[in-house]
């Protein structure tokens, strides 16, 4: 979202932005919230209030929480544990969130899409930072907006879309390889993206088409790394190209 601010006052989280953009997180958190009580797989924080003039969402802080990106590093089969369960939630999210029609925004509105392609209300920003876990290794599901990179206020859109935002995020986000790890690098995150994407297809009971991944999972690898070339050419160059490079390498493979 543009022109978003967040604020931790005394244990609540107050997010302020634009009044339209802001309403519909709150509208989708909620709904989410009601998900995550029905199907016990992933926490939330409950909706306290939603100023739909002023462009205020008030939520409960959950505490002892830290990104996924965390992991990333350590604890593997923690890490695993919480991978398995994000592509089994996401699947529950893609077939049982649902906003009512008039708030949809479509995501073919603004980009390319393909009829055929199955559609869900979205997550948005599906990535390692918003995906978080407590002491207990519970998964906890933040920001449920579509990523600031894209904008617009898209919430209904292809499941590809959420799927590869999260594959995306497991080759490019930090610690980067080197070019002596690159190899295990590469075979360490491609192990996560599997388990990923197999505990979607399972818990969804889609299978992922193969000219569809190739569509979404190229034209997510293009606005995320033009974004970050324009933003931090050196830090693009010196250490995210060749994570790209990963990503790009999984998803031709998959689609072969
Ligand atoms: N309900 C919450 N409880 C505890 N921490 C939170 C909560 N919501 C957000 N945070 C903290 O604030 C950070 C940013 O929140 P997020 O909703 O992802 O907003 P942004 O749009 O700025 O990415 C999170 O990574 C997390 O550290
Ligand atoms: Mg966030």
């Amino acid at each position: 979202m543009t022109n978003k601010s967040i604020d931790i006052k005394n244990k609540i989280i107050v997010k302020t932005g634009l009044p339209k953009e802001i309403s519909l997180e709150g509208i989708k958190t909620e709904k989410a919230y009601q998900l995550s009580r029905e199907c016990g797989m992933f926490k939330i924080p409950k909706t306290i209030l939603i100023d739909k003039e002023k462009g205020i969402l008030i939520t409960t802080y959950i505490k002892n929480i830290k990104p996924l990106s965390n992991l990333l590093n350590s604890k593997q089969g923690e890490m695993e544990k919480l991978i398995k369960m994000a592509g089994r939630s996401l699947g529950v999210i893609h077939k049982n969130l649902t906003l009512s029609s008039k708030n949809a925004i479509e995501f073919s509105n603004f980009f390319d899409t393909d009829k055929e392609d199955p559609c869900a209300f979205l997550h948005g920003d599906f990535n390692l930072n918003n995906l978080q876990y407590d002491l207990s290794y519970n998964l906890i599901i933040l920001d449920w907006d579509i990523t600031p990179v894209v904008g617009q206020g898209i919430n209904h859109g292809p499941i590809y879309w959420d799927i590869f935002c999260f594959v995306n995020a497991i080759f490019v986000s930090p610690p980067y390889s080197n070019i002596f790890s690159k190899r295990r690098h590469y075979l360490k995150r491609k192990k996560m993206a599997d388990l990923f994407i197999s505990s979607y297809e399972q818990n969804s009971k889609t299978k992922l088409k193969k000219s569809s991944i190739k569509k979404y999972a190229d034209m997510i690898n293009s606005i995320f790394s033009n974004q970050s070339r324009s933003k931090h050419k050196l830090h693009y160059h010196l250490l995210e190209e060749s994570n790209r490079e990963n990503f790009k390498k999984y998803f031709t493979e998959l689609t072969k």
